[in-house]
């Protein structure tokens, strides 16, 4: 009966909307296959920052989802794969998919990075390691061979040395990430990426004291933003800058996790919350 429909769906594109369709067809009992080209479904969003007009965390609308495409037992994933053809009709037909090498078994893939990490053909033609000996003066070579050999034979010295050389130098510098690379054996540009992805690292020099301005959803609607601009008046600087004598940093962050408080900022390690713009230059004084 060529007529007769069959209870599975093609959905094409592992984005936002991609996943919404196919959880809610999954949910329904009808078999899905999401087809996406990219290796990994999230599509643009995942490289979002925040929503419009909300201000949502765009990996907080979207990682639930993506976890959930990948546990339905209705949806199959066909990633790195591409919909080559169609041939029927509406409710009755088949796709040709192209899928494309992966020279792994996604089966048994678990999302380690240690085949990309120890991948011969990448670092044949990118070094793992710096080559040059960078520049450091004595004073700085010491403090830094001291915070590495703390961490020095740990699982993965990584995050505690950037830490530790961030909380010494107020910031991560160049020469120092060059000389961790190298003296770690770990790529540059895999310490750049775990530099960049937290909010409390800084590859420019920080002032003394750093002000986080919380820009979270629940702030936000309490009136963050009148605290910012007292904030950059009273300092004479916007987010990202430093003030001239060096005291103060001015930044801002997605969440500090104290909503319930909101309108929050944090100078260093302390929590301000409810603060209200006419408190803040008080607030500025006591440090
Ligand atoms: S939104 Fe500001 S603390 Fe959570």
């Amino acid at each position: 009966m060529p007529d007769r429909k069959v209870g599975a769906a093609l959905v094409v594109g592992g984005g936002i909307a991609g996943m919404q369709a196919a959880l809610d067809l999954a949910e329904s009992g009808i078999k899905v296959y999401l087809v996406d080209k990219s290796p990994v479904i999230g599509g643009a969003m995942a490289q979002l920052d925040k929503t419009f007009p909300t201000n949502d965390c765009a990996m907080c609308t979207l990682a639930p989802r993506m976890v959930d495409c990948g546990r339905h037992i209705n949806i199959e994933k066909l990633t790195y794969s591409e919909v080559i053809g169609i041939q029927g009709t509406p409710g009755r037909f088949q796709a040709q998919i192209r899928k494309k090498a992966r020279s792994i078994d996604p089966d048994k893939c678990t999302g380690c990075e240690e085949c990309t990490q120890n991948c011969l053909v990448r670092y044949k033609v990118y070094p793992p390691a710096e080559v040059t000996e960078p520049e450091l003066s004595p004073e700085d070579r010491l403090k830094v061979e001291d915070i590495i050999n703390l961490h020095r034979g740990k699982e993965a010295p990584l995050i505690g040395v950037l830490q530790d050389i961030n909380d010494e130098f107020r910031y991560l510098p160049a020469p120092i990430l060059r000389y961790v690379s190298r003296d770690l054996n770990i790529p540059l540009a895999h310490i750049l990426k775990v530099c960049t992805f937290y909010s409390l690292f800084s590859l420019k020099p920080r002032g003394k004291h750093l002000i986080t301005v919380c820009q979270g959803t629940t702030c936000f609607v309490r009136g963050v933003e009148r605290i910012m601009e007292e904030l950059e008046k009273a300092l004479g600087i916007k987010p990202g800058e430093v003030t001239e004598d060096g005291k103060f940093s001015l930044e801002t962050v997605r969440c500090i996790g104290c909503c319930a408080l909101a309108p929050c900022i944090r100078i260093d390690q302390d929590v301000h919350a409810k603060v209200r713009p006419a408190r803040v230059r008080d607030v500025l004084t006591r440090y």
